[in-house]
Order: C-alpha cells, then structure tokens, then sequence
C-alpha cells in the first residue's frame, strides 16, 4: 500500500521513531508532549516577557508550580538590570519544581517574520544553552518559545529552535547531554516530530 506523508506522520509509530535524535557524541534531542513543569530536568525554559513580570502559558504555569521564591529572585535580578531585552534569557531557582534552575527566555512577538524574529527567536535558545553551559546543566528542558501569546507560527519556530540546540549539542565541549522540547498537545508534539526528522 502506497502511503502518504501525511498519513505516516499519523501514525503512532512514525511519530516514536522521530521522537529522538542521538549525534555522534552520543547528546540527544526528544520530543514529549505536556507540561513542561512536570519534567525532572536539571534546568527549565520559561516562555517570558521583557519586564519578567509573569503572565500566562508556560510563564504562569512555572510561577503556579514553583511557587513565590521564583518571582522574588526575579525582583532582585529586575532591580539590578531592568529589563531582558528579547533574545536574552536570565536564571533563577526553581523553587518548588523539581528542576534547579529556570531560565527566563524572552522571545520575539511574531508581526510578519521581517523584523528580526528569527535571529531574536534563535537567540533565546543560544542564550538559554549559555546559561546552561555556565551553571554545569546536563538536561535542559524547553517549550516551544513564543508560538503562544507571542504568535510565532509554529513549524517555524520549531526549524529554529531545532536547529540552533542541534547545533550546540554537536559542538565537542558541550556539557549539555539531553534536551528535551516539552510540547503542549499533539498538534504542536506532531509538528516538532516532523522537524526533528530534517534535524542533522
Ligand atoms: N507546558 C508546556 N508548554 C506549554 C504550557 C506548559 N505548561 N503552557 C503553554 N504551553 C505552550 C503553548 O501552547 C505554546 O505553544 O507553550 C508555548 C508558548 O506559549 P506561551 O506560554 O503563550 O509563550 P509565548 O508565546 O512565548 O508568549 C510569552 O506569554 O504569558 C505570557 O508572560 C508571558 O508575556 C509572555 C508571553
């Protein structure tokens, strides 16, 4: 039987095939579907805005989960720079969650793709892995940055996001070993496993 793309896409044993990809260094990149608060990583990305001020999606469900000390590190790191300007990510504890550390990405709000959401969309994931590499972090978990509130079209978002951790995981003095993409719902988890199939 011949079968189309999109029809293997669907099926659930194409979608496990695709939920991971090993470079020859032996770091990975998976794919889960849920929220990114119940995972045990050592570090977290949270989907945030400019004045770290908290919000909604991931950023509320982070702050919900982890509790007050999360928000009481980001008024001291607010008092001493401000504001993160988008592209950047800041860390702070994780509180309650069972991660280490939580970093605060902050991503572009998508208008046509022509102003710099690209490169300030892949920034985010470079700064995140930054702050991973300083901090010693071996697993790092990441939502789709900025493809809620922030409208950024999502097989889009997930190229660049892909790409650019694919990309520091290939580099021989990572001390990144896994990370892993937690996506909200299946549509979302479909599209990144098929990125993750152009993945190299
Ligand atoms: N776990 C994993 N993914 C989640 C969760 C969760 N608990 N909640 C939402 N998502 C998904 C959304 O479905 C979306 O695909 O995370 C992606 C990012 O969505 P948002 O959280 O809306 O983040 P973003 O688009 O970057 O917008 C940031 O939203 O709440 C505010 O303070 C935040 O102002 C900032 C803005």
């Amino acid at each position: 039987m011949k079968t189309s793309p999109l029809w293997r896409l669907a099926t659930e044993q194409i979608v496990m095939d695709s939920m991971v990809w090993n470079n020859s260094l032996g770091r990975r990149i998976s794919l889960r579907e849920g929220d990114i608060t119940r995972l045990a990583a050592d570090a977290i990305v949270n989907a945030a805005n400019s004045a770290l001020a908290g919000g909604g999606g991931v950023d509320g469900a982070i702050h919900r989960a982890g509790g007050p000390e999360i928000m009481r590190e980001l008024d001291a790191i607010r008092r001493r720079i401000g504001r993160c300007p988008t592209g950047s990510a800041v860390a702070t504890g994780a509180g309650n969650l069972s991660a280490k550390f939580v970093f605060h990405a902050v991503g572009p709000v998508y208008r046509d793709g022509s102003h710099g959401e690209p490169e300030l969309l892949a920034s985010c994931y470079r700064a995140c892995l930054e702050l991973a590499e300083e901090r010693g972090v071996r697993t790092i978990g990441f939502p789709a940055i900025s493809t809620g509130v922030y409208g950024y079209p999502l097989e889009e978002a997930a190229r660049i996001a892909l790409r650019e951790v694919a990309s520091h995981l290939n580099r021989p003095e990572s001390a990144v070993e896994e990370a892993v993409f937690v996506l909200f719902g299946k549509p979302a988890y479909q599209v990144y496993a098929a990125a993750l199939g152009g993945i190299h």
